[in-house]
């Protein structure tokens, strides 16, 4: 296999951006990408979306963003699993190039959310649960997660407080973040008594509904080396990919997220590497107990220690395992189909030092954890700069 480089990124302000489509959004991220790549052109694109019918009444979307991006006739794929599109996109893309089919690829991700009532775009997420088992009993995400929440503290005393610091954490670091949709700090306070979504879930423990997109350029390292300089050189060294069932009642234990567990071990594999030399990582915080269950499936932590490691300061921007520097999807916002991508992007710009006001002093070796669903696939990609 050929050794994958990013060379370059995109990706605008995410929010509810009503004045733009789905496709704006997307061919916006774009562009900037191929624009900050310097590439005259691309071979192949994969586009990340979880659900453009329900959100956007926009299907065959591939064909559309190629188009309106101005590649056609390159070859152009929608992925699809659930919120952890944009994280398949990557590895779709990695794979593409790695293999040597193809010299430029463009991963990219995008979901419009807005355009819908909250309802809607309640019923369009949960339609990545079991319908049948899950749905039709009128669970939601946010109660899906309250279980395992629930669960979590149950069996290893993790508290509410640790729930809402991992908000107050990815707040302060998301005020940093141009980009992020709510980009400004949150107290304690403010946290733990915010309106309540679904026992012991409360609003500021829920990641929000958001539009967005976001690309990145690959390329093969020896290739990148020589043509496009503009960055330092970054590779993927590792890809992970698993599943779970997707309903949460066919599982043994839902105080862990095993298809994490078990795509991070690949990943950790191929980059012949172990959790503790990874020097920080951008996981799927969609609830703060997902962070916490995340960080524990990765290896940070031992299991019951996510919550105590948030309160002990050791995921802070200064601490000594940063999670979620961009903001996570907390404050940097959550358009499903592009946030796997946008942890890449994160990842990249930390590791060229170019991360601006939230910039890591120690940087070599990152890693992205995306994941659909309550656990049902998760991605896990490891990045280094060379
Ligand atoms: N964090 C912080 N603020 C939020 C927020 C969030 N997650 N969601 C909404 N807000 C803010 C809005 O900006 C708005 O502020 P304003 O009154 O100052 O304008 C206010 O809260 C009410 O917004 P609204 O859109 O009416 O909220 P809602 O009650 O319809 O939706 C949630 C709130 C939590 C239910 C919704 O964001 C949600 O479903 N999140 C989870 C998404 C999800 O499941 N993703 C997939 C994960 S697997």
């Amino acid at each position: 296999m050929r050794e994958v480089a990013v060379i370059g990124v995109g990706i605008q302000k995410w929010g509810e951006l009503w004045d733009k489509s789905i496709r704006d959004i997307f061919v916006e991220s774009a562009s900037l990408a191929i624009a900050d790549a310097g590439v005259d052109h691309i071979d192949s694109m994969y586009v990340g979306c979880m659900s453009g019918g329900l959100f956007a009444a926009q299907e065959h979307l591939a064909s559309m963003m190629a188009d309106y991006l101005g590649v056609i006739p390159a070859a152009a794929a929608r992925v699809e699993s659930a919120c952890a599109s944009g994280g398949l996109a990557m590895r779709l893309g990695w794979m593409e190039v790695a293999s040597g089919l193809s010299d430029i690829v463009l991963v990219g991700g995008v979901e419009k959310m807005t355009d819908v009532t909250g309802e809607e775009a309640t019923f369009a997420l949960a339609t990545a649960a079991d319908t049948e088992y899950e749905g039709y009993q009128g669970i939601t995400f946010p109660g899906l997660y309250a279980m395992m929440a629930r669960a979590h503290m149950e069996k290893y005393g993790t508290t509410l407080k640790q729930l809402s610091l991992v908000a107050v954490k990815n707040h302060a670091n998301g005020a940093l973040n141009p980009d992020a949709q709510y980009p400004f700090p949150v107290t304690l306070e403010t946290v733990m008594n915010s309106t309540l979504v679904a026992e012991p879930l409360r609003l500021m423990h829920c990641s929000p509904i958001t539009d967005g997109a976001a690309a990145v350029i690959l390329a093969p390292a020896d290739i990148a080396k020589k043509k496009f300089k503009k960055h330092p050189m970054v590779v993927v060294t590792g890809s992970g990919h698993a599943t779970d069932t997707i309903a949460l009642h066919s599982r043994a234990d839902i105080t862990t997220i095993k298809s994490t567990e078990l795509a991070a071990k690949k990943a950790y594999q191929m980059a012949g590497v172990k959790p503790e030399d990874i020097d920080f990582a951008e996981v799927h915080d969609c609830f703060t107990i997902a962070e916490i269950m995340v960080t524990e499936a990765l290896g940070f932590f031992k299991r019951g220690q996510g919550g105590p490691a948030v309160e002990k300061g050791v995921t802070a921007l200064n601490g000594r395992k940063p999670i979620n520097t961009s903001g996570g999807l907390k404050s940097k916002g959550h358009p499903v189909g592009a946030t796997g991508v946008a942890q890449v992007i994160e990842l990249s710009r930390q590791l060229w030092g170019e991360a601006g006001k939230r910039q890591l002093k120690k940087a070599r070796r990152g890693l992205a954890q995306n994941m659909g669903g309550s656990g049902g696939s998760s991605l896990v990609h490891i990045l280094e700069r060379r």
